[in-house]
């Protein structure tokens, strides 16, 4: 018998009321592996990931982890079997300088990482700025090295990232690439990758899913992918009308 996937859904559904946002979705991830989920504005990818994180319960359809059914375990507690998520927008505390999110996220729960965890992860996503810099301060692709770098210093075997490129100029795009690259070839971490930037994806991602309305409508190698008529039909020209 073959091992089961590090991370995998299956069935997956949503409706919020009478309106059906996601139907039918399974998707599975092995270590070292970067899936690209694509798919036009409302198409639900981020709603997969509320789910596939533990924000939101299905309204059909299951998650597990090594095998193990999680459907019903919340953010939290799937944070600490290693499922790790980001969000669309890079929010940061208001209040707290660099150095503040760090501590918090180290203890974040237990058991509590020591400042050499916190230091190699900023390390690891080129983060260099003064820890006593408030954290709002920050552009875009620190906050988002910040953001990510809180994540891996607890090493999670799970990325969930929700357009981590999202309002960076195409030169600061290559930071993240490289950070992802890390994450899943040296860290062996699972890497889903919600990404409008296709360049990103190409370069990256082993296998892209691609969703419209709810449903996935095809998925392979992103090169075959995006050549297919029904995807550039669903994606690329509503993106130009967009
Ligand atoms: N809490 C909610 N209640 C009702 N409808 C919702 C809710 N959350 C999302 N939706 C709807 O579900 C659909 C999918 O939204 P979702 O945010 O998952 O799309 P997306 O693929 O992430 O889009 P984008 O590319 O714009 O980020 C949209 O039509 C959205 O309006
Ligand atoms: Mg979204």
């Amino acid at each position: 018998m073959t091992a089961p996937p590090l991370f995998h859904c299956t069935g997956l559904g949503k409706a919020f009321g009478a309106r059906v946002v996601l139907s039918g979705v399974s998707l599975a991830v092995r270590p070292g592996d970067v899936l690209g989920v694509v798919g036009p504005n409302g198409a639900g990818k981020t709603t997969l990931f509320e789910i596939l994180s533990g924000r939101l319960p299905p309204s059909q359809g299951q998650v597990f982890f090594k095998g193990r059914d999680i459907t019903a375990l919340p953010l939290h507690e799937r944070a600490r079997l290693g499922v790790a998520r980001t969000y669309q927008s890079p929010v940061v505390p208001e209040l707290l300088s660099v150095n503040e999110v760090f501590r918090a996220a180290r203890q974040a729960f237990r058991p509590f990482l020591s400042a050499h965890d916190a230091e190699w992860a900023a390390r690891q996503v080129g983060l260099v700025v003064p820890g006593a810099t408030p954290a709002v301060a920050l552009g875009t692709l620190d906050r988002r090295r910040l953001l990510l770098a809180c994540l891996l210093m607890r090493r999670p075997q799970v990325l969930l990232m929700d357009e981590p490129a999202a309002g960076l100029i195409n030169a600061e795009v290559d930071a993240i690439d490289a950070i992802l690259r890390f994450a899943a070839q040296e860290l062996g971490m699972a890497v889903l990758l919600v990404e409008h930037r296709l360049e990103l994806l190409a370069a990256l991602a082993h296998r892209v899913v691609v969703l419209d309305a709810g449903e996935v409508i095809a998925q392979g190698q992103p090169e075959k992918v995006f050549d297919e008529p029904r995807v550039r039909a669903a994606y690329f020209e509503a993106e130009a009308h967009a």
